[in-house]
């Protein structure tokens, strides 16, 4: 009996390392910034743009393309058998300082391979479908992942469509405006399992010469907007003493969640990402302050643990500053691990190809891991340079590019049975 990797090379299954640069090339041209990255928040004209350009891509490639009702789009490729497909996908969506490579290079991939079975005219038994979920990012519209997770039917459409943008637009009001409120219904059909490829947008693979991460896990994600309410008062004329100073205690929040990730060691990450003061003037004590607060941990019981300290501090802030401070919850997903067989699967293909592994969790936030709460899911990840991501500076070798497409069409091939 032939192993599948025999089976692979036997059907002389091969991705074409030129269209897929191609391709990831033309999709950075789209909405593209100085520096070689790209501004395409979700639901702008420029992701729409994008979206065009990967649906008409999908289509050349004989795939049936559907768009459900939050405007994921996916694309099947028929196999011997109805029923569920094997899935891969990603997003297509960017921060405004994204790179290239975050969300587009999955898709890409996933499309080459497509391409490869056409290439050499193989039918699978079950059908493979590629598909990008909306709002991956959630830079614009919060929670992130905002796509996958009404796929899976674990947020509500109507509660998604309703979300209000950081520019006051609406996921519903700018689905419809874009044209990619469609018409499939919501939750989504099951796939037989799912493999999300994707840069690792840190430095591990990348520092320690290893071409292929397998990704076991993601970490929890707690994202927190504050609004901190103080009173406006004259710069020069106002006594320290008498202040309710909303900008103060924001920089205090600033200072206390770097000392609080520090405190805490292990991989506890924070971060301040957005803030705005009002009326943000020099000569003016701020009588508002609005930040966010991004608390990651790959252990629940410590996320919730650098929660509780943050409310802690709030507390102590209103306390101190005589402020009023209102939370709101943006985002919060606990930890998620994928499948061990899924993980052996990639392991066991990268190997056979010559690739160097190592097992990790993600620090970043995927779709596959709304996937893994409805179907056998993992993740393969391939070295960024320098660790950069969200920053046009993204950056992945092309032959580390090109192996991750090789596993994953191994990967796939195997499970849509080639
Ligand atoms: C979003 O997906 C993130 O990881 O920040
Ligand atoms: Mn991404
Ligand atoms: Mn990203
Ligand atoms: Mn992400």
């Amino acid at each position: 009996a032939h192993s599948q990797e025999h089976l692979v090379s036997l059907l002389n299954l091969q991705i074409d390392p030129d269209r897929l640069h191609r391709r990831i090339a033309a999709l950075a041209e789209v909405g593209a910034i100085e520096g070689g990255g790209c501004a395409r928040l979700a639901l702008t004209d420029a992701d729409r743009a994008g979206r065009d350009l990967v649906c008409g891509w999908m289509r050349e490639l004989g795939l049936a393309v559907t768009v459900d009702a939050i405007g994921n789009v996916v694309g099947v490729r028929a196999g011997r058998v109805d029923g569920p497909p094997v899935m891969t996908g990603s997003h297509i969506d960017t921060v405004r300082t994204g790179g290239r490579y975050d969300g587009n290079y999955g898709v890409l991939a996933g499309l080459e391979v497509v391409a490869a079975l056409n290439d050499a005219g193989v039918t699978t038994e079950h059908p493979l479908a590629v598909a990008f979920f909306t709002n991956e990012e959630g830079a614009r519209f919060a929670p992130d992942m905002m796509g996958s997770l009404v796929y899976t039917g674990v947020l509500a459409l109507d509660e998604a469509l309703a979300v209000q943008g950081i520019d006051g637009a609406t996921v519903g009001g700018e689905l419809a405006r874009i044209g990619y409120a469609g018409p499939a219904p919501v939750p989504g059909a099951v796939p037989r399992a799912f493999v999300e490829l994707h840069v690792e947008q840190g430095p591990v693979l990348d520092r320690e010469g290893t071409e292929i991460g397998v990704v076991e896990s993601v970490q929890g994600i707690s994202w927190t907007e504050i609004d901190i309410r103080g009173t406006s008062n004259h710069a020069g004329t106002t006594p320290m003493s008498l202040r309710r100073d909303a900008g103060w205690a924001a920089g205090s929040i600033i200072a206390f969640v770097r000392e609080l990730a520090q405190e805490l060691g292990g991989d506890q990450v924070a971060t301040v990402g957005r803030i705005e003061f009002f009326p943000n003037l020099v000569n003016v004590v701020p009588n508002r302050a609005v930040l966010t607060v991004d608390l990651r941990n790959t252990d629940e019981a410590r996320l919730r643990l650098a929660e509780a300290r943050l409310a802690a501090h709030l507390d102590a802030l209103r306390d101190a500053e005589k402020v009023d401070i209102a939370t709101r919850k943006l985002a919060r997903f606990a930890p998620v691990p994928f499948a061990p067989e899924m993980t052996a699967r990639i392991e066991r293909h990268a190997r056979a190809q010559g690739l160097s592994t190592r097992r990790m969790p993600s620090g970043a936030g995927h779709d596959a891991q709304m996937l893994a709460a409805v179907c056998p899911t993992a993740m393969i990840f391939v070295p960024s340079v320098d660790g950069i991501s969200h920053n046009v500076r993204e950056y992945t070798r092309p032959h580390h590019i090109e192996a991750g497409a090789r596993v994953l069409l191994a990967v796939l091939g195997e499970l849509a049975g080639a």
